[in-house]
């Protein structure tokens, strides 16, 4: 039977935790996918994207999208695009952007600060969140999607 998971929560205690959570996601993640990142400056959600592509079989370096918005891999065979919108002033640069153009059947979309397009995005399939807690962070997700409840259960499978 499977398994539906719809949120988990877990302390991260160093940065390699972090790539590591990012790792355990990796295997869940299927063509058609939109899962975004939130937390402030310094959080975390490169780290964890960088374990996600490591884990792909990515061997290059992995560069926060900070500003270029935008790094694209072809990894696994999925077309994954990392997007970091930190530097929108406005929701509407996501439109003026082309954008949603990248949010198709055939990608992986990850996403950091999908606040900074709000109104345009569609939900996450896993919607993740983290907050400081001393010096380690304790990261929230939340799966909107059967496709996204299917990659925590990847995740909780995979400890
Ligand atoms: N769980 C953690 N605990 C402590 N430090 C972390 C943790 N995860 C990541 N870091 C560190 O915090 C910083 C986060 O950087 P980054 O991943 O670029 O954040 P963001 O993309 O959210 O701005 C890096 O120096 C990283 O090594
Ligand atoms: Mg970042």
């Amino acid at each position: 039977m499977m398994q539906i998971i719809e949120e988990l929560r877990t302390l991260l205690p160093d940065a390699e935790a972090t790539a590591r959570a990012g790792a355990r996601l990796a295997p869940g993640l299927a063509p058609g996918m939109l899962v975004t990142l939130s937390g402030e400056l310094g959080a975390g959600k490169t780290t964890l994207v960088r374990g996600m592509l490591r884990r792909l079989g990515w061997a290059g370096t992995v560069k926060s999208p900070t500003y270029t918005l935008l790094e694209h891999y072809i990894v696994s065979s999925l077309y994954f695009y990392h997007f970091d919108l930190y530097r929108f002033n406005d929701p509407e640069e996501w439109d003026r952007a082309g954008f949603s153009e990248y949010l198709r059947p055939d990608t992986v979309c990850v996403l950091e600060w999908p606040e900074r397009a709000a109104g345009w995005l569609p939900a996450g399939d896993i919607e993740m969140r983290f907050e400081h807690a001393d010096t380690a962070r304790v990261l929230t997700l939340d799966a909107t999607s059967v496709a996204g409840s299917a990659c925590l259960a990847a995740f909780a499978a995979n400890p």
